[in-house]
């Protein structure tokens, strides 16, 4: 009942900031020297083969990190961490409840594309309340707190640091309030490809891909284009920010999506969940599809109904 979610706010940069520290001492550029980081490809039960769900080392060390940090402040509340799920056996429940991705995007982490953060949420009766994503490669935060609003702040370790004066900017990044949100023929719209590519997955991405970016006499969309930042976080954080204007994934898991969905909604824009089982991993196909804030709802409301006819949903 008492939740304090500015200091769990607090709490989590803090955290975040360690695993950024954690994430660049790995290093994954070493692999081009000649530095072999230890990766693994994981076949766990929720990504059967062929899949391309990678975990490193460091996956494992920050999710140990931050799990023990949580669990010694906040005892009473639950965590969900992607290295440690469990398919069929940990449940996201209405207690309140960390949910975290110790580095989201891993694939760009180990080729060094210097697009992947720490996601860590906090959902209270499973609606996301907090989020904080940072990239430590880009030293850049994106920060929501329910009620309290979403920011994009740069240098954020710097400034934490007192190294530098950093600009808070809150999100979106529209310095009169949201534009309008035309249809998806004015859009730039994030997709995935995900990890899960087998037989219909593959299909079916591809086919979305293709509808959003085909003309309109090749039965698409026309969007400007569309883009693929590598992690789920990232985007949803691009859209909060209103640097795209949707983003769409099958597939996704609760610690992939909680963290960016809070920011999200405090930045004035919606998750349009396909799930009738919400956000429970291993229910259904974890579909989601984000919209930037606007000028109306209803343009929002109109763009997720144009979304789910156009791929045919
Ligand atoms: C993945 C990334 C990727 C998305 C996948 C996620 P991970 O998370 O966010 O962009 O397409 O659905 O699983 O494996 O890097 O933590």
């Amino acid at each position: 009942a008492d939740v304090n979610l500015q200091e769990i706010h607090d709490t989590l940069l803090s955290i975040a900031f360690e695993a950024g520290r954690m994430i660049m001492a790995a290093n994954p550029n070493d692999i081009s020297t000649g530095t072999k980081l230890n990766f693994m490809l994981t076949d766990i039960a929720r990504a059967p083969s062929p899949a391309v769900d990678i975990v490193t080392e460091t996956d494992q060390a920050v999710e140990k990190m931050v799990s023990t940090r949580l669990r010694a402040a906040y005892p009473a509340y639950e965590f969900v961490g992607e290295e440690t799920y469990v398919a069929g056996v940990t449940k996201i429940t209405d207690a309140p409840t960390f949910i975290v991705d110790p580095i989201d995007g891993t694939t760009n982490f180990i080729h060094g594309f210097p697009n992947a953060c720490i996601s860590l949420g906090f959902a209270v009766a499973r609606r996301p309340a907090v989020g904080v994503v940072y990239n430590p490669f880009q030293d850049l935060l994106f920060t929501g707190v329910r009620g309290e609003g979403a920011y994009m702040q740069r240098n954020a370790a710097l400034a934490a640091a007192g190294k530098l004066e950093a600009e808070r900017r809150r999100l979106p990044l529209f310095p009169g309030g949201a534009p309008a949100l035309g249809d998806l023929s004015t859009a730039l719209v994030a997709v995935e490809w995900g990890s899960s590519r087998d037989g219909p997955n593959f299909d079916v991405k591809a086919e979305v891909f293709r509808r959003l970016a085909a003309s309109k006499e090749a039965g698409g969309s026309m969007c400007h284009s569309l883009r693929c930042l590598g992690s789920a976080a990232l985007n949803l954080c691009a859209v909060a920010a209103g640097q795209v204007d949707c983003y769409w994934e099958g597939g996704c898991y609760a610690w992939d999506v909680c963290a960016g969905w809070a920011i999200l909604a405090e930045a004035g824009g919606v998750m349009a969940d396909g799930n009738p089982g919400g956000w429970e991993p291993a229910v259904d196909a974890r579909t989601y599809l984000a919209v930037r804030g606007a000028a109306a709802l209803e343009q929002q409301r109109a763009l997720v109904e144009e979304f789910w006819r156009v791929i045919g949903d």
